[in-house]
């Protein structure tokens, strides 16, 4: 019997590990196959049991359940208390379309075999039988947009680095996923690091790049991992090295990793780090399309963008473009997380409301409690209140509601959660994590807590309620990058919605 139990970090903070040997201690005929997650993180450890072609789901399951769970497993008897089907149902019925992390939680991250077996190298494929044009214009059509929050189409991205003249030219992934709440990039390459891999190559071919970089975090060490290994597995296989696939192209990707700065993150600090520099803002432009890593033309983009380009090139553009809304086409990974009570990751078509997301995938708050804000877009991203739930997620729609869509993170509070005190986290979060270069960014985010603590120390109130208005207009305009010029979003969003959290702390509502 084959049982598949996943080896991602989330699910092995909760025990996967346990229940996977558990597994194999009562039944020493059992096969494990170590897969990434399905992102039902609500559900894990989750544990699936292939019966007549579907993968019938188990959670959530401890090591203490698997005695009782055996018989279940080896009959398929979908009436266990723990069972919950088949789970390729139970993500189309909450309305997900898995482009990219199609194979998230089906394969083992890294096998070659299995990845080939579910439509892996499929789109590089199709990529080494085009001209670098072609495959530019394909991503083009595709409408695919940034994921790692700025949203900018990748196809023009991809066409400016095609038409620069410099050489050489490189493909830098920015996996320094340090949004709060966020996890999809984790998830991808924990789960099927090969896709990522893949859209890095199919990049270099469509650019002109022989040579990748991996920007990883330092907190992702199991991710790094399996990249080292899929990395191995590609090199053998001749997806990477001297002969792509075969073709005598080249391409090879190393990974590199942090050293725990937020503003990492961002692309040129990012591109500084990689250097070997301090993580420092470099003023654009020039862009790093134009000069890049070491000044030359280089593609910067996030896991979920590269990762989805193999589906893309696989399936023809207008799988991709012929879902979302408006300027938004295709999926978006929403992570679900905070007081919530069904957590986790919902790859759906961009357009669903935020209301739908918020109470009918997550089921609520988790302390049964109503909900009262939603920071989405991390932590710089604005605060909604409830009135505006209705809201569709996708970017200009999210945007025109005073919100940002950003890398897809969704963190929800309910009625208990104090407002003033999340606003002041954010200029508190912003002066830590900032890179010091310019001052709207650096002086701002200390000045903006003193003058919330006078607020609510009912301080000369009314003159510090302006006070702070002025000075995140400030850090708007004149911050350097998106790190001090997004920071005054959560406040002024707490501020405006929610007026009375900002009261004196004698008189305030709880
Ligand atoms: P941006 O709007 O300055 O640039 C977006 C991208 O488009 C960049 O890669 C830029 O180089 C490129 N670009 C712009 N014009 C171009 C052109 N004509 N040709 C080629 N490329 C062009 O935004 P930025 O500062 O890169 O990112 C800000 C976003 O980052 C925020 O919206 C936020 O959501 C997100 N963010 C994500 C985090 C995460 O953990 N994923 C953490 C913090 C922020």
């Amino acid at each position: 019997m084959n049982v598949c139990v996943p080896c991602d970090s989330t699910a092995v903070s909760i025990g996967a590990d346990e229940v996977a040997d558990a597994l194999t201690r009562n039944d020493p005929a059992i096969t494990v196959k170590r897969t990434g997650s399905r992102g039902l993180y609500w559900l894990e450890p989750m544990v699936e049991v292939e019966r007549d072609g579907q993968r019938i789901g188990y959670g959530p399951v401890t090591a203490g359940d698997i005695p009782g769970l055996l018989d279940a497993l080896r009959s398929g008897d979908t009436g266990h208390p723990l069972c919950v089907g088949d789970v390729e149902a139970l993500l189309e019925s909450q309305g997900q379309r898995r482009l990219t992390l199609r194979r998230t939680g089906v394969v083992a991250p890294g096998e070659w075999a299995d990845y080939v077996a579910n439509g892996g190298t499929e789109g590089l494929r199709k990529a080494l039988d085009m001209e670098p044009q072609s495959i530019v214009d394909a991503v083009k059509e595709s409408g695919l947009r940034g994921r790692g929050g700025a949203g900018f189409p990748t196809g023009i991205k991809w066409q400016t680095v095609h038409d620069a003249e410099a050489t050489p030219k490189y493909i830098v992934c920015n996996a320094d996923e340090g949004d709060s709440g966020t996890f999809a990039d984790r998830m991808l390459m924990e789960g099927d690091p090969l896709a990522l891999l893949e859209g890095m190559t199919i990049a270099g071919l469509a650019v002109g790049a022989e040579q990748g970089y991996i920007y990883l975090r330092s907190e992702y060490p199991d991710a790094h991992r399996m990249l080292e290994r899929a990395l191995e597995s590609a090199r053998t296989n001749g997806m990477l090295g001297d002969s792509v696939l075969g073709s005598g192209r080249a391409f090879d990707i190393e990974v590199r990793i942090g050293a725990g700065a937020y503003i990492c993150g961002e692309e040129t600090s990012l591109l500084e780090s990689l250097e070997g520099k301090r993580g420092m803002i470099r003023f654009k432009p020039p862009l790093p399309a134009i000069q890049g890593f070491l000044s030359r033309p280089t593609v910067v983009n996030n896991v979920i963008t590269l990762g989805t380009v193999p589906t893309i090139l696989a399936e023809g553009a207008e799988v991709h473009s012929s879902l979302g809304m408006n300027k938004s086409r295709g999926t978006l990974t929403i992570q679900l997380c905070g007081n919530v009570a069904r957590p986790g990751l919902y790859e759906i078509p961009f357009g669903v409301t935020l209301g739908h997301v918020i109470n009918d995938l997550g089921g609520g708050c988790a302390s049964g409690r109503p909900p009262r804000a939603v920071q989405v877009g991390g932590p710089l991203g604005a605060y909604m209140p409830v009135e505006r739930f209705d809201t569709p997620m996708a970017y200009e729609e999210f945007g025109e509601a005073g919100g940002m869509i950003g890398h897809g993170g969704v963190v929800v509070f309910d009625d208990t959660v104090d407002m003033a005190a999340q606003a002041r986290f954010a200029l508190e979060f912003c002066s830590i994590e900032s890179c010091g270069k310019c001052t709207p960014c650096r002086i701002g985010s200390v000045r903006g807590q003193e003058v919330i603590d006078r607020i609510t120390d009912d301080d000369d109130r009314e003159a510090n309620i302006a006070l702070l208005r002025e000075l995140c207009e400030t850090m708007i305009e004149g911050s350097l990058c998106a790190h001090g010029g997004m920071a005054p979003y959560p406040v002024l969003s707490a501020l405006n919605h929610f007026p009375d959290d900002f009261e004196p702390r004698t008189t305030a509502a709880v």
